[in-house]
């Protein structure tokens, strides 16, 4: 699925704490080291200047988020055309639980060195402030939405250099991202019991988090605030902006201050279970994906309130119960959708070792996941059943590729653990790959892979090849000290995008989102729900089906909404707040696959324009 329902083995995180002195000082240090000089004045010059800056408006700045400023990143040079900060917010004293954010302001905002001079009032030429969470559970919103979606950068080939992505969010507001839970990304715990987490404490740390950071930012303080997200933030969006309507609601008691919240965006949200599974099924069979058989198998036998079709489900060899018959369905639907990207179905997948290795990886993990929980208790066992499978599957799926077979039932169920690890691919990573495909097209020599992937008729922009070039950059030391990352508590594990030391809440995995939905509406939010709408994770069927359960009063009904002269997909508009809009062409991770309608699909919902 978008997310992993198996259980991990769950890792004691034994930190290695090492103190490095204060924090500030480390800082000042590696200022010190940018000595380049640019345009005549030497680096630190031009950043000691913006420090300073920022220092003449301690009501919009605390001394803790100077110390967050990220003037300079590696494969990039100085960050002149709006300020960046990255750090970590302590959610829990007792526990030692802290997250790391980074926050991209608005371009357009007074960049630090000009001071203040000349602007209007405050809060007039204020953009908002907008929070994006990936989901997984477990993925982190620095590889996926800061790096890979909506942030000002994209990593080159490589993952040592970055360049500008010119639908960037923060031309319309200031964008925060935030790695969450505890124990993703550089976020982290000095509990490890904290590793197991559900719904109710990750959007608590989150709105924690948002406290913290608008005392360390006091300028958000009355800054109109959205919340956005997709696939698993889903749950975690809804459930932050109920937990924030209920703080607010109960802030003159507690004394904590109120957040501006205005509103929320999701994209292919899981939701509802029982519905968006079966909006899966049903997609694949109106997609032509499946059989009339095995989708109307599926749909007799399932109850989809308890498992996805595309969890992994046992063979039987005589299936007589409907569980056991929902399986051995589930089982031939892997079967026929063959090796396609179920993230978006129209891309191809790649033939290349490396991109089979990273499937291969993310099989490996959650065969040892299912495993685990039937055996919760000898992890020794568990994580070299773990080891043993992952050897396993790695040999068949090499098999199956050099023999040039159809591709091997490892294959097919390699597609939906790959919701594990996001097939992402970036920007300049993909102009690479276009110009292989046109080159060999130049020299018709393309020959149809084993799993037949020339890029014949794919989906143009999707390079599933890559290797994931976030992960590279975000593991080098160099940039984990300009972020700040990583650095007073040294972490003993790499960077990932997507964690497996967390053990989530199965039962909120499955839980429905509609009952918080129906709190939510009359709170009098803006809610934007939208869908891209090749996307056969959680695809636009489900979405669809949900919105209508909640039977709200159509205030503008479906039309075509356009981007670039072009359509960019559908919206209806309802009378208690939300919005539905579809992304034609787009698939899980929307920013990524149609950046330019993205933008503009957000732009226009935090400005209160019709799209
Ligand atoms: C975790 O423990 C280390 C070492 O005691 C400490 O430096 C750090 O501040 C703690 N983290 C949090 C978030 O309290
Ligand atoms: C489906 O599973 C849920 C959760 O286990 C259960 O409560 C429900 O009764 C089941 N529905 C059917 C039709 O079996
Ligand atoms: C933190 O730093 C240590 C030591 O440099 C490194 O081994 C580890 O991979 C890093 N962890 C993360 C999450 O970046």
């Amino acid at each position: 699925m978008a997310f992993r329902l198996s259980a991990s083995t769950m890792f004691l995180l034994a930190l290695g704490l090492l103190a490095l002195g204060s924090a500030r000082a480390a800082r000042l240090n590696a200022l010190k080291d940018v000595s380049q000089p640019q345009g005549g004045v030497p680096a630190h010059k031009q950043i000691a200047a913006r420090l300073e800056a920022l220092r003449a408006r301690p009501d919009e700045y605390s001394e803790a988020a100077l110390d967050d400023l990220v003037p300079h990143l590696p494969g990039w040079g100085s960050v002149d055309d709006f300020n960046l900060f990255a750090g970590y917010v302590t959610v829990d004293e007792e526990a030692g639980r802290a997250l790391f954010y980074v926050l991209a302001e608005a371009v357009d905002e007074p960049p630090a060195a000009a001071g203040r001079a000349g602007r209007e009032g405050a809060g007039a030429a204020t953009k908002p402030l907008l929070l994006w969470l990936n989901g997984g559970p477990g993925c982190s919103s620095l590889g996926g939405g800061f790096m890979t979606e909506l942030g000002p950068f994209y990593p080159q080939p490589g993952g040592r250099s970055l360049e500008a992505n010119p639908h960037a969010w923060n031309a319309f507001a200031s964008v925060l991202w935030i790695e969450s839970p505890a124990f993703v990304g550089f976020s982290y715990s000095n509990s490890s019991a904290d590793a197991i987490v559900g719904d109710a404490r990750t959007a608590a740390d989150s709105r924690q988090f948002l406290l913290g950071f608008l005392e360390r930012f006091p300028r958000f303080r009355d800054t109109p605030f959205y919340i956005s997200g997709e696939s698993y933030a889903g749950h975690y969006v809804p459930n932050l902006a109920a937990d924030i309507v209920d703080g607010n609601k109960a802030a003159a008691a507690t004394g904590e201050p109120r957040i501006n919240l205005q509103g929320f965006l999701v994209g292919n949200p899981w939701t509802d279970a029982a519905i968006d599974n079966l909006g899966a099924v049903d997609y694949w069979w109106s997609h032509a994906l499946v059989s009339d058989q095995t989708a109307q198998g599926i749909r007799a036998n399932c109850n989809f309130t308890r498992i996805g079709p595309l969890d992994p489900h046992p063979a039987h060899a005589n299936a007589e119960t409907r569980d056991e018959l929902c399986d051995d369905f589930c089982n031939k639907a892997f079967d026929e959708l063959g090796n396609i990207n179920i993230y978006e179905i129209y891309a191809d997948m790649c033939t290349e070792p490396r991109g089979l290795r990273r499937q291969v990886e993310a099989l490996s993990w959650a065969l040892g996941g299912g495993e685990q929980e039937q055996h919760q208790q000898e992890e020794g066992g568990a994580r070299r059943r773990l080891a043993n499978a992952a050897a396993l599957s790695a040999t068949a799926a090499t098999a199956a590729l050099r023999n040039g077979g159809s591709a091997a039932s490892n294959m097919h169920t390699a597609i939906h653990i790959a919701g594990t690890s996001k097939p992402l691919s970036y920007r300049a990573a993909r102009r690479r790959w276009q110009q292989q495909q046109q080159q060999q097209a130049a020299e018709a020599a393309v020959s149809a892979g084993p799993l037949g992937a020339s890029g014949d008729g794919a989906d143009p922009g999707y390079d599933p090849c890559v290797d994931d070039e976030a992960e590279a950059y975000l593991n080098l030391p160099e940039v984990q000290a300009a972020l700040h990352a990583n650095q007073t508590v040294k972490l003993p594990w790499r960077w990932t995008d997507c964690t497996r030391s967390i053990v989530y809440s199965r039962e909120d995995l499955l839980a429905s989102m509609l009952p918080t939905y129906q709190k939510l509406l009359t709170a009098g939010l803006r809610m934007l729900v939208f869908s891209g709408d090749v996307d056969g994770i959680v695809p636009v069927v489900g979405t669809r089906r949900w919105v209508a359960s909640l039977r709200l009063k159509e205030k503008s009904p479906w039309r075509p909404w356009t981007a670039g002269g072009q359509v960019g997909g559908y919206v209806v508009e309802y009378a208690q707040g939300l919005t539905f809009a579809t992304v034609r062409g787009a698939g899980h991770m929307v920013p990524y696959v149609q950046p330019a309608r993205a933008a503009k699909l957000a732009r226009s919902f935090l400005e209160g324009k019709p799209l």
